[in-house]
């Protein structure tokens, strides 16, 4: 006999109604030896098999523990209790694996409320709870939406390099990759490592960025974007930072700042609608979870709106834009600057510390926010100059709850302007010749920017640390899995 899966007799089981069906799963949970809650995965929701003690052996019986995995067969019927619609009325019961309750006992697969600290160190296991199974279906439905919504505008997805020579982001926070023996590696006249012996005859690291080869592909292709993954050696041990995280990059041929602003915000609001539209079950759940973990926090901590509610005002709410110079001064005049709330000094050409970036989103202005024109010391060497000089035309958005969710901008298309910047930032030319010399071969302005993927989906579920929304974290000292 086929096997049926549980969301399809959950969804059509008028269908299937008198008639007998096999489905296989794992055990969620057995009670009073009669009624098994069993979960295959196919969706969130359990369907119901109530033991028919005649035709079930004492040795089987003993065998159906949480955790455990069986195949039932047996006839589709109404339920007679109260939480389902339908229930498997089980003929047959095999057990395809043991589980056995000592073992349980110590996973999490017990089912009780566990840590999300010790559903981390239970990497392995904790798809199988109802949380885990919501956020990857969701981490799904979304790289889903990511790739239709660019699709559905003609741009082409392009895959670019994991190892690299280069440093896009000039923030030296690279993971070399390398073949030399570390013990003894070749030097060179002055003592150094001599990485022309190396694997690929230089150094290499793991890519912190596709755009600067995304660059090069929009500059033929017209539209492009890149979703891949990302690495960064920055020692920051936050809820928002991975050292192996996943980045969506696109690349616009002909685009200025504000196009970029637009595309991004379309953007944005087209995943958070596919969500709502596609997740309902697992958004449900979530919502709920969310809620109660809301109801412990002290009342001035709790967000003001619940996951649905807030995932849907991002749908149906202009974006505020404002410089940053904007910003600083808005942050300057807030009481809480006055009160000396702040942790860091405010200052125009600060790096903005997540405490602002949180107090514009949260307090000021309560909605997703796009700053733009940063001065230009604090951003990397790609970024258009604008006419003052000191700033560029960059942009992050920031979300509430997550923070920076987007970082771009309009790219320098004027050699002589890229030249001085690359002196200005220590850059190489030799390094990055292809890139400078697409300036000179009939060069365009263009835009783009960088999603971290993680960080929309810590928006989409709820979860608070990024470590709960990616299958294996890597961190710093952590590479379990
Ligand atoms: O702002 P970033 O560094 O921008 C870039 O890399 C540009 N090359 C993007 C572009 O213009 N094509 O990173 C982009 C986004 C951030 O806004 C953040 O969402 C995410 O990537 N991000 C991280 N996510 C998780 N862990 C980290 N360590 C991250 N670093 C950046
Ligand atoms: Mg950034």
């Amino acid at each position: 006999m086929k096997r049926i899966e549980i969301a399809e007799l959950l969804t059509n089981g008028s269908d299937y109604l008198g008639k007998t069906v096999l489905v296989k799963g794992w055990v969620r949970a057995f009670r009073s030896n009669r009624f098994i809650q069993l979960n295959d995965g196919s969706c969130m929701g359990n369907i119901q098999a109530v033991i028919d003690f005649e035709n079930i052996a004492e040795a089987i019986l003993k065998r159906i523990t949480t955790g455990s995995s069986i195949s039932v067969e047996g006839e589709l019927v109404s339920s007679q209790g109260a939480g389902q619609a339908y229930e498997i009325q089980a003929s047959t019961i095999a057990i395809i694996g043991d589980a056995h309750p000592d073992e349980v006992q110590k996973t999490v697969l017990q089912p009780k409320k566990h840590s999300f600290d010790f559903l981390r160190e239970q990497a392995h296991l904790r798809f199988r709870t109802n949380t885990f199974g919501a956020v990857f279906r969701i981490r799904h439905a979304a790289s889903f939406a990511i790739h239709q919504f660019f699709n559905n505008r003609g741009f082409n997805y392009i895959h670019t390099p994991i190892l690299t020579g280069s440093d896009a982001e000039g923030a030296g926070e690279m993971f070399r990759v390398s073949t030399l023996d570390p013990k003894s590696p070749p030097l060179d006249d002055e003592g150094k490592v001599d990485f022309s012996k190396d694997f690929f005859g230089k150094q290499v690291n793991l890519t912190v960025s596709g755009q600067l080869e995304a660059e090069l592909a929009a500059l033929g292709l017209g539209k492009v974007y890149t979703f891949g993954p990302t690495f960064r050696a920055e020692n920051s041990n936050t809820s928002r930072h991975l050292a192996e995280f996943w980045m969506i990059e696109p690349e616009v041929a002909f685009n200025d700042l504000n196009d970029n602003m637009d595309l991004t915000e379309d953007f944005l609001k087209y995943c958070c609608n596919y969500i709502l539209e596609n997740c309902q079950e697992e958004l449900k759940f979530l919502d709920e979870r969310l809620a109660k973990e809301q109801a412990q926090k002290p009342q001035n901590e709790r967000n003001k709106l619940g996951l649905i509610e807030s995932i849907k005002f991002v749908v149906d709410n202009p974006f505020k834009r404002l410089s940053y110079t904007d910003a600083i001064n808005v942050l300057l005049n807030s009481k809480h600057y006055k009160k000396k709330k702040f942790q860091f000094p405010v200052e125009w050409g600060i790096d903005l510390q997540s405490e602002h970036e949180r107090y514009l989103v949260e307090k000021e202005f309560n909605c997703p926010v796009i700053l733009s024109d940063y001065p230009a010391k604090i951003k990397a060497f790609y970024m258009r100059v604008n006419d003052d000089k000191k700033t560029v035309a960059a942009m992050d958005v920031l979300f509430p709850g997550v923070g920076e969710i987007v970082g771009g901008s309009q790219r320098e298309e004027r050699l002589e302007v890229l030249e001085s910047k690359c002196e200005e930032f220590n850059i190489e030319k030799e390094e990055l010749w292809w890139y400078l010399e697409t300036r000179s071969l009939g060069t365009v302005p263009h835009a783009g920017f960088g999603m971290g993927f993680e960080r929309l989906v810590m928006f989409l579920t709820g979860m608070s640390n990024i470590r709960d929304v990616i299958p294996f974290p890597r961190t710093p000292d952590n590479a379990e899995f």
